[in-house]
Parts: structure tokens; C-alpha cells; sequence
């Protein structure tokens, strides 16, 4: 009784005149906050009904009744709801409205609203070669969502990530084991290895000419090396990998597949690439790493480098949505792995630490950069 009188009398304070804009604000920020992974959600239902692509294919404005009769796996007691998913998916800018005007058989012109795809929804068709729909609908697999129920316990046991304490064994010990995952992550990296490639060689060009041989180690089913390898074709270039990654994998005139540990030993050449590598881990462990690179790229005899690309945190060219694009990476790295995502400071510790004496930073797409590191 006495605790139900306290919370009264909070909230009559609250609710008073003055206040009452800056309670309704702070009341949505944290509804906005609790609902967010609703537009997660809905956009992954949306690419699974085939919605992008299927207002893509009709190639104008798609009002919602064509849109409802083109999905043909609907039934027909949710097609009234359609509208509802449409409406959010406007909202957070994966669609938009056009109005047209239709001449119906020589009758009055009549506007009519269709949908149509934006720029966000235009990287989500199949097709398009820079598709992420394969990196969306990793990350909110069941297997990658699964550990976020398990954030607060792991602060509280000594697992070294929520992933181990929600699946019982690592990120990569999993993917070893099952195949949907090691299918689904790998398509991942692929669908974003392709949206930075093409960047990557016409900007840092300079970077890759007048090397003879680069190994991209983690370099996954080999979607960065196959291209560096068909725009130099005199380099030797190696993906390196975990042995069931690269299974199967064939090769080209100037392309090979290795399977390996990078832990253990790198091959020897003049250059290693390094993509989306060291933020999967921890400080300890990068450095460990960066040593045998280093190892790698002497046993070749020749002044090589070590050529990373990854996020810079506080890139001063970030905007306040590319921020909070950081600050999520971060924590998925958490989530998953012992990794995180590092500063300018923070990266030269750690090339400083593997005993590596001086490196160049070139940023090359949004919150990427292309570090070179030399021994
Ligand atoms: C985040 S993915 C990056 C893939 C690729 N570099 C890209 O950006 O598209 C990390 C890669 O590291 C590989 N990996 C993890 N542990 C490894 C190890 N001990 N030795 C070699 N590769 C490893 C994974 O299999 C995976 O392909």
C-alpha cells in the first residue's frame, strides 16, 4: 500500500503542466526503443513475401491491390493486412508513394497511388549484384538472433561470448559444424565483399600494383581475391581459410584455395590481405595474428605489407546515422565473437604491439578504411 502511494504521487508530479511534452517525448523515445526490432522484422517479411522484387518487375507504380494479387503465396484472410506492412515499410523509407493519373477507357483521368522501390529497397533485389539481402537475412537468423536473449547473463558468467552461452561453443566451432550457417555467413560476406570491391580496386589501385603475391586470409569463398586477381592478372593470389570454408572451392589460372589456421601459419607472401578480419578479435588475439602475418609476408624476402580493410570508429566523416551504424557493428561483434570495432588509436596499438613500425590510412567507402601496414 505504502509503495502504491509513492508511485502515485510520482506520477501526479510528473503529469503536471510544464512537464507533460518532455514525459510524452521521453515516453516515445522509449516505446521507439522497445518497438525498434519491429522494422528489422517487417523488412525481413517483406523480402520473404518477395516484395521488393516483385514491384521491381512490374516496372511502374504498383498500387496495393496488383501488389496483393502478384504475391501469390498470400492467403486470402491476410491480404487486408498487406497494407499495414506497406505502410511501415514507407514510414522507415524502403518504399515510397507515386501518384499517376489513369484514363480508364476514354473516362475522366483518375489519380491513382502506387508503390515504388527507393534506394534502400533497390539493394535489396535479388538480382542486383550488391544485393545485402544475404547479410540481412543472416544477421536475423534465428541461429545469429538467438545469443541477444542471453546479453545480460553473460555479463554475469565468464563465457567469452552470449553467442557460446546461448549455442554452447563458438561462432566458428558452430560453423564448422552446421552448414546452414557456414552457408548463410559466407553468402553474407559475399554480398558485401561485392558491394566493396569495386571500390576498393578502382581507389586503392595503387595499393595492389607491383605486388607478385597476396594472400586474403579469412578471405571466405574468395568473392575480394577472385577480383583483385582478374584486375592483376600477373599477381599469384591465395584465399586462406578455415578448411571447411574453402572445401570444394576451385581456383583459377592465378587463384588458389588453402585451408589453414591463421593462428598457426600464414603463406608466405608478399602481401596479406586482411577484411573484415581483426574486428571478429579481441586485442590479445588480433596481435597474435598481426605476428604471423608479419612471419608470412618475411618468409617471402621481400618488403611486403600487411593491407587491411575495415571500420575506423569515430571516422571523422561520420554522420549521426553512421554512428549508431558503428555502434551496432560493435556490439555485434560482442554478441558473436571476442571482437570489436576500433579507433585510429586503438589500431595503432595494435600494429605497434605485433611489432609493426608504420602504416597508412586511406578511407574508401562510408565508415570503411584501407589501412596499410608495414613491418
Ligand atoms: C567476417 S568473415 C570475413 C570474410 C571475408 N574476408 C570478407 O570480408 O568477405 C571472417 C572469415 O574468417 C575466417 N576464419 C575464422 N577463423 C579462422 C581461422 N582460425 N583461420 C582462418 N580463417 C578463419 C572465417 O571462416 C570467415 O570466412
Amino acid at each position: 500500500m505504502e509503495r502504491l502511494k509513492s508511485f502515485t504521487h510520482i506520477n501526479i508530479d510528473l503529469v503536471d503542466e510544464e512537464n507533460a511534452n518532455e514525459l510524452l517525448h521521453a515516453q516515445a523515445h522509449v516505446w521507439n526503443h522497445i518497438f525498434s526490432f519491429i522494422n528489422s522484422w517487417s523488412l525481413k517479411c517483406a523480402i520473404q513475401l518477395g516484395i521488393p522484387d516483385t514491384i521491381h518487375s512490374y516496372g511502374k507504380p504498383m498500387t496495393l491491390s496488383h501488389l496483393i494479387s502478384s504475391l501469390p503465396l498470400l492467403h486470402q484472410n491476410k491480404t487486408p493486412h498487406v497494407y499495414r506492412l506497406m505502410r511501415i515499410l514507407v514510414h522507415s523509407g524502403f518504399f515510397s508513394i507515386q501518384k499517376t493519373n489513369v484514363n480508364n477507357d476514354g473516362e475522366e483521368e483518375e489519380e491513382e497511388e502506387g508503390y515504388v522501390l527507393t534506394d534502400a529497397s533497390k539493394l535489396l533485389l535479388k538480382d542486383n549484384p550488391l544485393s545485402v539481402t544475404p547479410f540481412l537475412m543472416a544477421v536475423l537468423d534465428p541461429i545469429l538472433t538467438k545469443p541477444w536473449n542471453h546479453l545480460s547473463n553473460w555479463f554475469k558468467n565468464d563465457d567469452l561470448t552470449p553467442f557460446e552461452t546461448s549455442h554452447g561453443m563458438a561462432f566458428w566451432e558452430y560453423g564448422g559444424q552446421d552448414s546452414k550457417l557456414n552457408d548463410f555467413f559466407n553468402d553474407a560476406m559475399a554480398s558485401d565483399a561485392r558491394l566493396v570491391t569495386k571500390v576498393v580496386i578502382d581507389k586503392g589501385k595503387g595499393v595492389f600494383e607491383g605486388l607478385d603475391s597476396m594472400v586474403d586470409v579469412g578471405g571466405g569463398t574468395g568473392t575480394v581475391a577472385k577480383a583483385i586477381a582478374d584486375a592483376f592478372p600477373n599477381m599469384e593470389c591465395t584465399v586462406f581459410d578455415l578448411p571447411h570454408v574453402v572445401a570444394d572451392l576451385k581456383g583459377t589460372k592465378n587463384l588458389k584455395y588453402v585451408g589453414g589456421n591463421m593462428f598457426e601459419a600464414i603463406p608466405p607472401s608478399d602481401a596479406i590481405l586482411l577484411k573484415w578480419i581483426l574486428r571478429d578479435w579481441s586485442d590479445e588475439e588480433s596481435v597474435k595474428m598481426l605476428k604471423k602475418c608479419k612471419e608470412a609476408i618475411a618468409n617471402k624476402g621481400k618488403n611486403g605489407k600487411v593491407i587491411i580493410m575495415d571500420m575506423m570508429m569515430e571516422n571523422k566523416k561520420g554522420d549521426e546515422e553512421s554512428i549508431e551504424t558503428q555502434l551496432f557493428f560493435d556490439m555485434m561483434m560482442m554478441i558473436l565473437v571476442t571482437g570489436k570495432e576500433r579507433t585510429e588509436k586503438e589500431w595503432a596499438k595494435l600494429f605497434y604491439d605485433a611489432g609493426f613500425n608504420n602504416h597508412s590510412i586511406t578511407p574508401i567507402l562510408g565508415l570503411r578504411s584501407l589501412i596499410e601496414v608495414y613491418p
